[in-house]
């Protein structure tokens, strides 16, 4: 039976979910106190990792939530993660300065026993937000700025638990797909699809790009988790392709947006659907 679990709690700890049971966890993290997601004293404040403070410490306790996704894959199970780098270092250092995140990203997830196994960009095409926000990479204003290019991509890395027998998999893309999958870029249109999905700094995924990463890595039936839930768009993507889905997030306040986003609830004639939110 088709399954969509919400858990309003940490994903440090997936005691709700078994041992090899995910077929692929897919998710864009928080990044340490540089974007925060929560408000002071705010239900689940104290367990959002985008407040720690120094990066040494987030990559830590980032750590624990790929070691649990970890223990829940099942062998030869994908971990898809979506990262950036931090452009607007200057928040922090007071001057230019790009802070490049990919190594610290690949080093903490290889260190829980996934290991790299394939590396897309994602080409944010119309991205207005990061566009309004690097304004002064225009010509016009190089005469008293650094040149430097738009944060208008992201990586889509994919790690993979250890198999050690070798099975054939099924497929569910066509061979016309995979030639446009299987280049190293993606142009996939970055804008959310409504009022309500803002969460901070714009950092909602675009359905199109989950789906993509789903019908890669997975087939229908299959179960596909998301630890850093947000809004839900992990969840709506496996809903709309016939995938079970567990998601985590540990606002409260993020619950109404994703039951909305995901029409929580919803049931197909063809079989039945069961929805559960786990409060913890
Ligand atoms: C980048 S957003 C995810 C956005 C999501 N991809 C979407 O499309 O809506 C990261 C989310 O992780 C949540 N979060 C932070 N710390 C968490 C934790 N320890 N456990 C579960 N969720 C957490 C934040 O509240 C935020 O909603």
């Amino acid at each position: 039976m088709r399954f969509y679990k919400i858990i309003i709690g940490d994903s440090r700890d997936m005691k709700e979910v078994e041992s090899s049971s995910v077929h692929l966890a897919v998710t864009s993290p928080p990044y340490w106190h540089l974007d925060v997601f929560s408000k002071p004293g705010e239900e689940g404040w104290d367990r959002d990792l985008s407040r720690i403070e120094r990066k040494e410490d987030f990559f830590r306790e980032l750590g624990k939530v790929w070691k649990e996704v970890e223990r829940v894959l099942v062998p030869g199970g994908v971990l898809v993660v979506e990262w950036e780098d931090y452009p607007p270092g200057s928040r922090i250092y007071g001057y230019i300065r790009e802070i490049c995140l990919c190594g610290d990203m690949v080093a903490s997830v290889e260190k829980a026993g996934l290991y790299l196994i394939s590396r897309w960009i994602w080409r944010k095409f119309n991205s207005g937000t990061a566009i309004n926000k690097f304004q002064y990479t225009t010509y016009g204003n190089l005469r008293q700025n650094v040149p430097r290019a738009i944060a208008n991509w992201a990586y889509v890395f994919a790690f993979q638990k250890r198999c050690y027998e070798s099975k054939e998999r099924e497929l569910d893309f066509t061979r016309e797909e995979w030639k446009a999958w299987s280049d190293g870029v993606w142009y996939i249109e970055s804008k959310s699809s409504g009022a309500g999905e803002y969460i901070s700094g714009g950092a909602v995924f675009p359905v199109e790009l989950v789906k993509r990463i789903i019908r890669i890595y997975t087939v229908p039936g299959q179960v596909v988790l998301d630890p850093f839930l947000g809004t839900g768009t992990t969840m709506l993507a496996a809903f709309q392709l016939g995938r079970s889905c567990i998601g985590y997030e540990v606002l409260p306040r993020m619950l109404p947006i994703i039951k909305a986003k995901v029409k929580y609830g919803s049931q197909s004639l063809e079989e039945p659907i069961k929805w559960e939110i786990i409060r913890r």
